[in-house]
């Protein structure tokens, strides 16, 4: 007899339907060595479902983990009062508290690869404010490799493991990048520390694309969000990140987790820049252009609130793997800027969520807005609302009505904000893609130990590169920084006769066969 089962404080196991298991252990079969029989109700519910545990994984963002807490406003953009710039409810009256959610993750390994990656860290952000669900989804690093969300399919197939072997190669991400001049800035963060954070309560966060905001008379600015750790920043070398991945490939999960746990709750303060919504002439690059930062001396970083998480979540695959954010996911006071990639992104989040978590993604408690939700985006697979409690009209699902149903919220209330354009419809470039002068001053603003290891990382990588790739990198890093391009090119010509060197030996299983020629020239 199961031990267990003596045990008052236990509740008996069931079935889905709620019959007592007496049996979890043998299957039915016919004497006790088998055949099995059909009729196995439980053997047979418990293995299919089994079958379907898992859902499928982000197509990018795959690995990663969650906590939740609030975040509480200051009413205040640095000085001033937040209306003057926002109607959004989630920031006015100091002291207020929202509840949210976060993941943190990597981009381009799958759902279980080592955290220890070099790669930005995402950092996605839901509010249930009382105004409806806001998302934040963003990352750690500031800036982004492409500007035009044409090419992020491209982009993430490149990064990803190769087609055929299924093994990553460095070469298939400097091909792409190397036509890519506009990612050289992100680059030269990616491949220095900053390219491998070392854990994720010790990133920054930001919204990347521009956003706007709305006040009460429908007039915009454009706004970029910037979260900043409480426990300050801290990134690894590759040589550290190499030591923690040969014991722990779930190291940034862990670490978030057990700070958590121990009541180490980490903090972060919201900071925005603000800008007119205009072309800006006088700047030296398009504004909306996510390729490059908005300078603090001119742009300078307010606070706004600071996020605290305090809570663990309760069940990985409910609430962290199903949570489902989105770039259109913005409150009353909010918009969207010109920002064409933020225009691609937006469609593409709930478009991929209605398939990898189904069409009633949003009636999860996880996703679910704490505000009430009065739609008639009804049935579906999945549809579990409880009609009784949603105060939904028995007979009205549509609108416009004279006899029930929802009516439309005021506009009065909240004046719209009406841009205006005037400009012919075309696939083109921005006008001053600039691709060059940040990335050099990045490189220039970085400690010497920064630029050292930015320096042997990319040498590293672009030495097991075809020599048409390596002379268009060297080229774009000389652009960006004469220094840069000439380091670089001298740090490619020495791994290249180190692995010379190595002869044939180095083809034997190791970091250097790892990062073999393999595709060269196809
Ligand atoms: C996740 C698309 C650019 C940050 C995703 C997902 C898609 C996607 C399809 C998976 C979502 C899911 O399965 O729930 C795109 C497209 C982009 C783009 C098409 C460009 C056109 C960016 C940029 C950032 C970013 C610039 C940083 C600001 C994130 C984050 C996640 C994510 C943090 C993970 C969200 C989570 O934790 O569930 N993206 N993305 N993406 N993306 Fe993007």
């Amino acid at each position: 007899m199961n031990e267990n089962r003596k045990d008052v404080h236990r509740e008996t196991l069931t079935t889905r339907q709620g019959h007592p298991v007496t049996d979890n252990q043998n299957i039915r079969t016919v004497g006790n060595r088998g055949p099995g029989t059909l009729e196995n109700y439980h053997f047979i519910e418990k293995i299919s479902h089994f079958d379907r545990e898992e859902v499928p994984e982000r197509v990018v963002h795959a690995r990663g983990a969650g906590a939740f807490g609030y975040f509480e406003t200051y009413g205040k953009v640095g000085d001033e009062p937040v209306e003057k710039y926002t109607r959004a409810k989630v920031f006015s009256g100091a002291g207020k508290r929202t509840p949210l959610m976060v993941r943190f993750s990597t981009v381009a390994g799958a759902k279980d690869s080592p955290e220890t990656a070099r790669d930005p860290r995402g950092f996605a952000v839901k509010m249930y404010t009382e105004d409806g669900n806001w998302d934040l989804v963003g990352n750690n690093l500031k800036i982004f490799f492409i500007r035009d969300a044409m090419k992020f399919p491209d982009m993430i197939h490149a990064f990803k493991a190769d087609p055929a072997s299924n093994v990553p190669n460095p070469q298939r991400m400097f091909d792409f990048v190397s036509r890519t001049p506009e990612a050289t800035h992100m680059i030269t963060f990616l491949f220095s520390p900053w390219g491998i954070p070392a854990t994720y309560r010790h990133i920054q966060g930001s919204g990347v694309n521009t956003y706007k905001w709305v006040n009460d008379k429908g007039d915009a600015v454009l706004v970029k969000y910037h979260w900043e750790p409480k426990q300050g920043i801290r990134n690894l070398i590759q040589e550290e990140a190499d030591a923690i991945q040969a014991k722990n490939v779930s190291h940034a999960t862990q670490d978030l987790y057990e700070a958590i746990a121990r009541g180490d709750f980490p903090e972060w303060e919201l900071y925005v820049q603000i800008m007119e919504d205009d072309y800006h002439p006088e700047l030296d690059f398009d504004p909306l252009d996510d390729t490059k930062l908005w300078p603090e001396d001119q742009f300078p970083w307010l606070s706004v609130g600071r996020m605290v998480l305090d809570r663990n979540p309760v069940d990985f695959h409910a609430e962290i793997e199903q949570a489902a954010f989105g770039t259109g996911v913005l409150v009353d006071g909010m918009d969207f800027s010109d920002d064409k990639m933020l225009q691609g992104r937006t469609f593409s989040y709930s478009d991929t969520q209605r398939y990898r978590v189904g069409a009633n993604y949003l009636q999860l408690p996880v996703n679910a807005p704490k505000a009430p939700v009065h739609s008639n985006q009804h049935r579906g697979q999945m549809d579990f609302r409880n009609p009784k409690e949603s105060g939904e009209s028995p007979h009205i699902n549509y609108e416009p009505s004279m006899i029930g149903g929802f009516q439309e919220a005021s506009k009065e209330e909240r004046p719209p904000h009406r841009p205006a354009y005037n400009a012919a419809v075309m696939s083109e470039p921005i006008d001053r893609p600039n691709n060059y002068g940040q990335a050099g001053e990045t490189y220039r603003k970085f400690a010497d130990w920064e630029r050292e290891e930015l320096i042997k990382n990319l040498s590293e990588a672009l030495a097991v590169c075809d020599k048409r790739i390596q002379e268009a990198m060297i080229g774009h890093f000389t652009q960006a920084d004469e220094n840069y391009g000439r380091r670089v090119k001298e740090g490619i010509e020495k791994k290249m006769k180190e692995i010379e060197q190595m002869g044939t030996e180095s083809k034997a299983p190791g970091r250097e066969a790892g990062i073999s020629k393999y595709g060269e020239g196809s």
